[in-house]
């Protein structure tokens, strides 16, 4: 069998508000990670083209990011933090996976549908191959473990498949190149775990919470304050019952199941721990304990995020000292990837 580095890989577009979902799918779980593995965190730039962008905006939203990586506690020392731009070899491999991946495979792609829209004649093509990229962000580093929300499921069955396939085309060639096992690309795996791999809209139960959504009191943003946040969770939708007291009572009560999952989140501990103390609890009881955790756990990350945002130059040093680190792991598996493929490269 291949020798395998384990090796930890994921992304965040910079896009906007990051809110709850992205700190509580992602983010707090890739902190956990970089403990035990070497971990490449990446933001994802070219990604975020896929979708109009206005340049100055993007370059903030890129910082602002980077910020929120370590505000949250990622260690630029520890791990690789960069942004995808800079290291070239990423759309490099992208193309080669553009000739492996079929087109059948892209549309069954659910996220394309839904940004794409009604009108998919007028969509980038980037965007129909997003996840094309996405697999190689990840195999570019022959990454093994990717931590994410669950909305991220089908992109990565998608580089698996990816993977799959290059390893079985191109298997005399690999085998050639000396991977006596044909086992080129490991199939990378989704670690989708915790309480809040889907955290939900605070107006609608069954949505996602997300950064496109044009109501503001959907999200919890990272950005808010004290108050916003309160406010947004005193205003969440609910129903009229009580608490459960055991987490089969949240069956087909989504408003419901989504707080008692943030509350966990944030307090990391589990739904039936926060149900074991607030079973029979009405909301406006529990939304006020909810909205201390949030303020808690969100204020510090936010205020050093504005701290961190005062010293750009800073920014931009961290992300290019990642990006030089990233492509000194990317470039000899680039190589041996292209003599696989049967480039002559001198
Ligand atoms: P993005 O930028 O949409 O989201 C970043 C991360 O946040 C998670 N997330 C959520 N988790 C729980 N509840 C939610 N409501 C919620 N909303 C977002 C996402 O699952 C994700 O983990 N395609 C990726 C970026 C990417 C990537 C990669 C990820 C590019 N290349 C390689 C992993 C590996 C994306 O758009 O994430």
């Amino acid at each position: 069998m291949m020798k395998l580095t384990p090796r930890v890989f994921s992304g965040m577009q910079p896009t906007g508000n990051l809110h709850l979902g992205n700190y509580l799918g992602a983010m707090v779980r890739w902190v956990e990670m970089q403990k035990s593995h070497e971990c490449l965190y990446c933001i994802v730039d070219m990604h975020a083209i896929t979708l109009w962008q206005e340049p100055a905006e993007l370059r903030q939203s890129i910082r602002e990011v980077a910020a929120a990586y370590i505000a949250s506690g990622l260690d630029p020392k520890r791990s690789i933090i960069f942004n995808q731009s800079q290291v070239a070899q990423h759309a490099e491999l992208a193309w080669i996976f553009n000739c492996v991946a079929r087109l059948g495979w892209l549309d069954r792609m659910t996220q394309f549908k839904e940004k794409a829209g009604k009108e998919k004649e007028r969509a980038s093509v980037g965007l129909y191959a997003y996840p094309v990229l996405m697999a190689a962000d990840i195999l570019l580093y022959r990454g093994t473990h990717v931590p994410v929300g669950e909305d991220q499921k089908q992109h990565l069955e998608l580089a698996r498949d990816i993977a799959q396939k290059f390893n079985n085309d191109y298997r005399d060639s690999i085998v050639a190149s000396g991977y006596a096992d044909g086992l080129f690309f490991p199939l990378p795996e989704p670690l989708i775990q915790g309480p809040a791999t889907r955290v939900m809209s605070l107006r609608d139960g069954t949505k996602k919470m997300s950064k496109s959504d044009p109501s503001d009191l959907s999200r919890i943003n990272m950005s808010d304050d004290t108050d916003a946040i309160a406010r947004k969770i005193q205003k969440a939708k609910t129903d009229p019952e009580p608490l459960p007291s055991e987490e089969a009572g949240l069956e087909r009560r989504p408003e419901a199941d989504n707080l008692v999952g943030i509350y966990a989140a944030l307090a990391d501990t589990t739904k039936e721990e926060v149900l074991g103390q607030f079973g029979g609890s009405q909301f406006s009881v529990f939304k006020k304990e909810l909205a201390e955790v949030a303020v808690a756990r969100v204020a510090p990350v936010n205020a050093e995020m504005q701290r961190l945002l005062g010293d750009p130059a800073e920014i931009d040093r961290i992300l290019a000292n990642g990006a030089s680190r990233a492509r000194t792991l990317a470039q000899p598996i680039l190589t041996e990837i292209k003599n696989i493929v049967g480039f002559i490269q001198s």
